[in-house]
């Protein structure tokens, strides 16, 4: 290990359950690029994580490559970073049931996201959903991570992977690695064009209110044309005018121009000038990964070869990481 070099470790894991949106793109993905010269970065298709709701097996197949095809469209590049399915390398199972013993049953039943799924799929509130966040610290610490990009919805199940963590390192010395929420600075909250006082998701039931980056063009147009904005009419940011200015940090960001520098731009123009141009801008800056995509899906070989080679890296990394823990509870060496 060289000491002097060596970068901070970043974990990431993406669900393989929805598709990736424009959200999620100018807020995260788009910044991976960068991310991964200064950092050793690892992004994960959690796969297990997705079985605890239902998936139908043959779209879990699709989407599992169509996000790992996505990330490489959106730049990531299978040298510098570590892409691979959580299924591929067990090591994650491993440790998961390890920190189950580790993990307090009254500490997960806290957990607000197995409150609120729990209440969605009543009829399904299986161990696995209540066991999810002890998956996801295996996910963490099995690589010694630094930093984990997350939404704020996770922030919860980082705390728990610390807590989980210092009560290990307590009763065995330091094995874990302290992992922290990483915030990106440079990362920006889009809206919902139909809501624009909340965040722009994939599980909204209206689909108009969310763009995906797999959207084709007159779908993008369609869904910028309908965007909520409000009866005023001038192309600005202000109170009451979330729409608006939710438009006008999307074309700034797809044009890579300022919020001022946009309402300069559309000055005395009105909303059916606007919303087109917010369109076409949008289209142009997903048409390169969407075509992207499309090629690598049709390459399975390639998309083979870049899982394989994740997964051999990142078990390399995580059976050290188990080994040591074997080692500190006292199971036999094999
Ligand atoms: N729970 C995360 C989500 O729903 C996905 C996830 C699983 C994850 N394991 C992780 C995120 C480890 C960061 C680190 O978004």
């Amino acid at each position: 290990m060289s000491e002097i070099t060596e970068k901070k470790r970043i974990f990431s894991g993406v669900q393989p359950s929805g598709k990736l949106t424009l959200g999620n793109y100018l807020g995260a993905i788009r910044n991976f690029e960068t991310l991964q010269d200064a950092y050793e970065c690892l992004y994960c298709v959690v796969d297990l994580h997705a079985i605890t709701v239902r998936q139908n097996p043959a779209e879990l197949r699709r989407q599992t490559l169509e996000v790992l095809a996505q990330y490489l469209a959106c730049g990531l590049d299978p040298q510098k970073s570590t892409l691979f399915i959580q299924s591929h390398v067990p090591a994650h199972a491993e440790l998961a049931w390890i920190l189950n013993c580790y993990t307090m049953f009254g500490e997960l039943s806290r957990m607000t996201q197995f409150k609120d799924k729990s209440a969605k799929h009543a009829d399904n509130v299986n161990a696995g959903l209540f066991d999810y966040p002890v998956l996801m610290a295996s996910d963490i610490l099995l690589y010694q991570t630094d930093l984990v990009p997350v939404g704020s919805d996770q922030l919860q199940h980082i705390e728990l992977t610390r807590n989980v963590a210092q009560r290990f390192n307590g009763v065995y010395s330091d094995t874990f690695t302290m992992p922290e929420p990483y915030i990106a600075k440079t990362g920006a909250r889009i809206m919902s064009l139909q809501d624009p006082m909340r965040k722009m998701s994939k599980s909204d039931e209206n689909a108009n209110s969310f763009i995906l980056l797999m959207d084709k063009p007159e779908d993008i147009m369609r869904k910028f044309k309908r965007a909520i904005t409000d009866s005023e009419g001038t192309i600005r940011r202000g109170e009451g005018k979330e729409g608006i200015s939710n438009l006008i940090a999307i074309y700034g960001l797809a044009t890579g121009r300022t919020a001022e520098e946009v309402e300069a731009e559309f000055a005395g123009q009105g909303y059916a000038a606007f919303k087109p141009a917010v369109g076409e801008a949008v289209v142009e800056l997903l048409r390169p990964i969407r075509e992207k995509t499309e090629d690598l899906l049709k390459n399975k070989d390639y998309l083979e070869q870049v899982y394989t080679e994740g997964a051999q890296r990142a078990s390399y990394m995580a059976r050290k990481t188990l080994d040591k823990v074997y080692r500190k509870v006292g199971f036999i060496k094999r």
